[in-house]
């Protein structure tokens, strides 16, 4: 009789040691002692602009509520009775049983907010640049992009196999010589985006978008951090520039300053409906629920309409840029851009140091640092609201000043 040989199984292979220095970098900072800037808990939210955090009664200057829809009663109730009519969720795809009345709507809505032919709504705005981006350029494409682009802007190229040419953030120049240097008869897209979210500056769209059609590329701009904030109807810095007409397809999302959850597409190109059948991330994932999307459509209406909302957020941005820039702080931007006022930090300990000072203040922002940030930057990302009151903002740069000078940043 034969005896098995028993041999010893082959060592396996630990998939995730890559990322032991993560692991690392995080065990030291919280054997420092801080708090985890990764792991807050929103205990209870009372408005777009406070909520308890970790137990506490913070102001909330992290999040993308820029126009404070999330508590919008028609957003609310809009919300309410589309779950109470058409149930929780649609278990199905945007193609099979997944479009809902309240989906058709928010496309129209979108329509009517751009003033465009065609929109299609995603389940999250990284997937709309998922799908839209590896749909329209494949093998043989070329895919020129700001180097600063948001990952969602980056794995769409990926998945979709193009050639993809890096240039110099917001460098004019650089793009068109990448451009020109593109083989004669191969598809180009050109992705931008409106408001760059790390250190919350504004892209030369009128120049950029120029040099792109005067080098046949089509051009698509993220527009996901200025929708229903800049611009004088909030449809984002390609209206602001005077540019909306020539930019051929834009990408949004809903997180921001729709306060629901989603992500869209919108543009004039005549064969955009076929997007629905080829774009994997489209057909390939269940749509949003009824409530998000009834809740969504109410928010965009609104927005037409939110020129004193965009004033008041305008004013805060100015007041807490020049009164940050006053007491000393390095900002990203040397004038208030948009929404968003990055405060740079000199490494990553401080930041982490400044943002559990802030926390224990009853402020909270985002702690930022790479690969999410250029150059290897750590960075507390303020990002302020329409709901954010004139003594909020004054109140916050006590805030600052405070811990900025007990940690020693200022
Ligand atoms: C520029 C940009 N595009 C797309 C997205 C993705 O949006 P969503 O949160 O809807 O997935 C983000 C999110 O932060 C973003 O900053």
């Amino acid at each position: 009789m034969a005896t098995a040989m028993i041999d010893t199984p082959p060592a396996t292979v630990d998939l995730l040691a890559k990322f032991d220095p993560i692991i690392q970098t995080r065990e030291a900072l919280l054997a420092a002692g801080v708090e985890d800037p990764f792991n807050l808990v929103m205990e209870k939210v009372l408005s777009p602009t406070r909520a308890i955090c970790n137990g506490r009664d913070t102001i909330l200057l992290g999040t993308y509520n820029y126009m404070g829809m999330t508590f919008d009663p028609d957003v609310i109730e809009a919300g309410k009775r589309a779950m109470e009519e058409f149930g929780a969720g649609t278990t199905g795809s945007r193609v099979l049983n997944g479009t809902f009345r309240d989906h058709r709507d928010v496309e129209t809505a979108l329509r009517e907010f751009y003033g465009m032919d065609h929109a299609m709504v995603f389940s999250t705005g990284y997937q709309a640049n998922l799908g839209i981006i590896s749909t329209l350029a494949g093998k043989g494409d070329y895919i020129i992009l700001d180097i600063d682009s948001h990952a969602s802007i980056w794995d769409g190229c990926a998945m979709g196999n193009a050639e993809v040419v890096p240039f110099k953030h917001n460098d004019v120049e650089a793009l068109e010589k990448r451009l020109k240097r593109v083989p004669e008869g191969a598809g180009k897209l050109v992705v931008l985006e409106g408001v760059y979210s790390m250190m919350g500056d504004v892209a030369p769209l009128k120049e950029m978008v120029r040099v792109c059609k005067e080098n046949g590329a089509t051009v698509l701009v993220d527009e996901a951090h200025s929708m229903g904030f800049i611009g004088e109807h909030g449809r984002g810095v390609a209206e602001e520039q005077g540019v909306l007409d020539d930019v051929d397809f834009i990408i949004g999302t809903f997180s921001k300053s729709v306060g629901t959850v989603g992500g869209f597409c919108v543009s004039n190109h005549p064969k955009f409906e076929v997007l629905r059948l080829v774009c994997r991330p489209y057909v390939f994932t269940a749509a949003l629920p009824p409530a998000v999307m009834a809740s969504s459509a109410t928010s965009i209406r609104k927005l037409m309409h939110g020129g004193n909302k965009r004033a008041h957020l305008w004013e805060n941005s100015r007041t807490l840029h020049g009164g940050l820039k006053a007491l000393g702080f390095q900002l990203g931007t040397d004038t208030p851009q948009s929404a968003i006022i990055a405060v740079i930090m000199p490494d990553l300990e401080k930041g982490a140091m400044m943002w559990e000072a802030l926390l224990k203040e009853g402020l909270y922002v985002n702690l930022a640092r790479p690969p999410a940030t250029p150059a290897g930057m750590t960075l507390l990302r303020c990002s302020l609201c329409a709901e954010h009151t004139a003594e909020q903002v004054q109140t916050i740069l006590g805030m600052f000043e405070r811990a900025g000078k007990a940690i020693g940043i200022i």
